[in-house]
Formats: C-alpha cells, structure tokens, sequence
C-alpha cells in the first residue's frame, strides 16, 4: 500500500457499533485518521476512545456526531442497520457529494434474517446509489465479515468481495480492505452487490444451523 493513503481520513458513520467499531479498529491500527460517527457525539467519542486505549495513544482516532465525521472526510463507511440506512444517508448526502461511500449495510429484515429479502432498488448498496445521486461513487464491500474478530487480533477467515459504481472506487474499496488485514476482491459493478448481500443470509443461516459464529467465504482458484 502507498504511504500517501495513510493521509486519508475514513468517517466510520455508526462507529459506535459492532461492525463498525470493529473496521475503524482496524483502520486506526494501520495508521488512518479515523472519524468515528454516531447520533450522539458523545457516544462516539466514548467509542474512539476505547479505541485508543485498545490500540495505545499513537494512533489518530475521533468521536462525532455522523455529520461532523461525514464533513471532512474523505471516505465515508456506513455500518448502521438497514432500517436506518435512507435516514442516515439523507442526512449526510450533502457532505458525502465527490467522494466514495462503502456500504456495509445487508438489507436483513427481522425476523427472517437468514431468508434473502432484497429491496425494491436490487440491492441496499444500490439504494444508496439512488438515495445519494450521481455525484458519489458508491462501494459496497465488507457484508460478509463477521464483527466477532475484527476487534481482535485474529485472523478474519472470510473474504470482502467488492462492489462498486467504478473501477478506481473499487480500487480505493480494495486499499481500505487490505489495510484491514483482510483479502479483497474486485467483484465487479454495484448491481453484484446483491449476490454479496443476499450472501450474508447464507451465511447466518449456516451459523445457525452448524453451530458456528463466523461462517465466512473464501475466492479459490484465483490469486492475486
Ligand atoms: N454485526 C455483524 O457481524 C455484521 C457483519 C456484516 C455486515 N453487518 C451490517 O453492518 C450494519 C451494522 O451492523 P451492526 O451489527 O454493527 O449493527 P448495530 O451494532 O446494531 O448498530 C450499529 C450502529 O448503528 C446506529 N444505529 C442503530 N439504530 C439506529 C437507528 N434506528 N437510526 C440510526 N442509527 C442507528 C447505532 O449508532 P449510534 O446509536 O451511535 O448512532 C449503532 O451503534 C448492518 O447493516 C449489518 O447488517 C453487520
């Protein structure tokens, strides 16, 4: 990875959570400037601040409000979940215009969160598309990493595939999937961000039906 990304500052927008808490714990570990957001900016700030004492004082990390974390940043992730995703991102649209969303969010409707229940849009990473106009590039990666060990140092056995409205945001996706720890994979345009999604139903159903926490999926055949 280019030195030059660690100048990046990535706004994690419901940070404070498991899935995004995990992913900015891991961003900060690989050096980032980590915007940690929230409804609350003192959640978020309780939330980055664990961080630090997790990871120790060198690393740059921060807790705000989602449209602070938004504003200045320049990749923005939103882990919150799906009934919240419209109305957190119509409140950042303005802030998110020329720079690229990572959707994690899997469009999961309780309680039938192992059946596939795809919105009217295709998928919830094309929703953002359509929510947010044609002035953000929008990825969609990270939908079937399970929380559980991204807080740790473990090794995450489950590949990101990504999506993505353009090759150099896929590309962009790809950096911040390695930074990580993780393996990326380009995984073409954001319309095949519905196998990704839906693959998260999958892989619940299968924890649940085997016993397991973190059923994941791995690329054979292929490397890079
Ligand atoms: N958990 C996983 O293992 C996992 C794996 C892959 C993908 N995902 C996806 O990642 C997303 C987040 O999952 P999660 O498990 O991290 O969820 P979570 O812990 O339940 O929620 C994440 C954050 O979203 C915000 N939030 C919750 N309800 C909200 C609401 N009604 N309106 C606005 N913000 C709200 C909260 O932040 P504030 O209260 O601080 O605003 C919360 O800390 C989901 O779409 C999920 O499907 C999760």
């Amino acid at each position: 990875m280019n030195d030059s990304h660690l100048l990046l500052s990535i706004a994690v927008l419901g940070g404070t959570g498991k899935e995004g808490k995990g992913l900015a714990y891991r961003w900060a570990r690989a050096g980032y400037h980590v915007r940690v957001g929230s409804r609350s900016a003192e959640k978020a700030v309780i939330a980055a601040n664990e961080i630090r004492e997790m990871l120790g004082e060198g690393i740059s990390i921060e807790g705000m409000s989602n449209a602070e974390a938004a504003k200045d940043a320049n990749i923005v992730v939103l882990t919150v979940p799906y009934s919240a995703h419209r109305e957190t991102l119509e409140s950042v649209k303005a802030d998110l215009q020329g720079k690229i969303l990572i959707d994690v969010t899997v469009p999961l409707v309780p309680p039938k969160v192992a059946t596939v229940q795809m919105p009217a849009a295709g998928s919830a990473a094309q929703e953002a598309r359509e929510i947010l106009g044609e002035g953000v590039q929008v990825c969609a990666a990270f939908q079937n990493i399970g929380y559980d060990h991204l807080l740790d140092n473990s090794e995450v056995e489950c590949d990101v595939l990504v999506t993505g409205t353009s090759k150099e945001a896929r590309a962009e996706a790809i950096k911040l999937v390695q930074a990580a720890g993780l393996k990326g994979w380009d995984a073409g345009p954001l319309e095949n961000s519905v196998v990704v999604e839906g693959m998260t139903s999958i892989l619940i159903g299968i924890n649940k039906k085997y016993g397991s926490t973190h059923a994941g999926i791995k690329i054979t055949g292929a490397s890079q």
